[in-house]
């Protein structure tokens, strides 16, 4: 066993505080998609963990893994994750494949929705700035406040799991000198002190209300609600690249997939499956 691997909470054990921000199995009883948690002081990255614990069949879908900090927390692409102890929430709910492969984007975007619907009541008046950037930013006024970042554990050809990773800076008072004209944290914004726990839990409770939609197979529901969180889902300006190539264009909405329409300048309407999309 990895040596920061400290244990396994089971409900009612008492032992879900390892991270001090654990939620406790008492307040996770009635919920579908989180049912256990292992709280980690700190981990390389608890998505990589939850890969690992689950191709190991170590853990089974329902597993949050938690953690106070990271040393190689990862993002999208090779981005790196700035993960210091005491500041941010880090965390990877390990979960069914909710969706066939074809929709798996649609994980992304659910996700973003249910982390945005937490952060409102902390933001107070200034969630109007709270925007979702395709796929699964969450930025406010245009700097980052949680990044997702959904894996999928494949087994024999076939998908076997998804892992759901998010970190939310919540209590960061300055970032490195590369990040700060990037990221924002909640005290930056509101400049009181939020709980970690009490975000961490609203996040997990809006998981199920929103999972539980695309179990239903809710596609539409699901991109509507994405589309009015999003400033970004019709008439911006926007760069990405296919196949190397830069295409330039302007948004028009998600199919029900979850990609992303664009409107190139050449007058066809391309797909955005995944990577990333810059303004112009
Ligand atoms: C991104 O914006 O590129 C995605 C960032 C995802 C970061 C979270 S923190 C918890 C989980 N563990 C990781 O190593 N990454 C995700």
């Amino acid at each position: 066993m990895d040596s920061r691997e400290r244990f396994t909470i089971e409900p009612g054990s008492g032992q879900e505080r390892e991270c001090p921000y654990s939620p406790l199995a008492i307040e996770i009883r009635n919920l579908h998609y989180c049912q256990r948690v292992q709280g980690y002081s700190s981990i390389d990255s608890t998505n990589r963990q939850a890969r690992q614990l689950s191709e190991a069949g170590r853990i089974s879908p329902g597993t949050l893994l938690v953690a106070d900090m990271q040393t190689a927390g990862r993002g999208r692409g090779d981005h790196a994750w700035h993960s210091p102890a005491g500041t941010g929430i880090y965390a990877s709910l390990l979960l069914p494949p909710v969706v066939e492969p074809a929709r798996a984007g649609l994980v992304t975007l659910a996700c973003a929705i249910a982390i945005f619907e937490a952060l409102k009541p902390q933001l107070g008046p200034a969630a109007e700035h709270l925007d979702i950037k395709w796929p699964n930013d969450l930025l406010w006024k245009q700097r980052k406040i949680c990044g997702i970042l959904v894996e999928s554990v494949v087994q024999d050809n076939s998908l076997r799991h998804l892992v759901a990773g998010f970190g939310i800076n919540t209590g960061q008072r300055q970032f490195p000198d590369l990040l700060h004209q990037r990221a924002v944290s909640l005290v930056q914004i509101t400049g009181r002190q939020h709980s970690r726990h009490d975000i961490l839990l609203e996040v997990l409770r809006q998981f199920d209300h929103v999972l539980d939609r695309l179990a239903r197979k809710e596609f539409q529901w699901i991109c509507n609600t994405w589309e009015n969180l999003s400033s970004f889902s019709r008439g911006r300006k926007v760069k990405f690249f296919e196949a190397g190539r830069p295409v330039l264009g302007v948004t028009s909405g998600l199919r029900s997939d979850g990609a992303l329409k664009v409107l190139a300048r050449t007058g066809e309407e391309r797909m955005v499956y995944s990577g990333e999309i810059f303004e112009y």
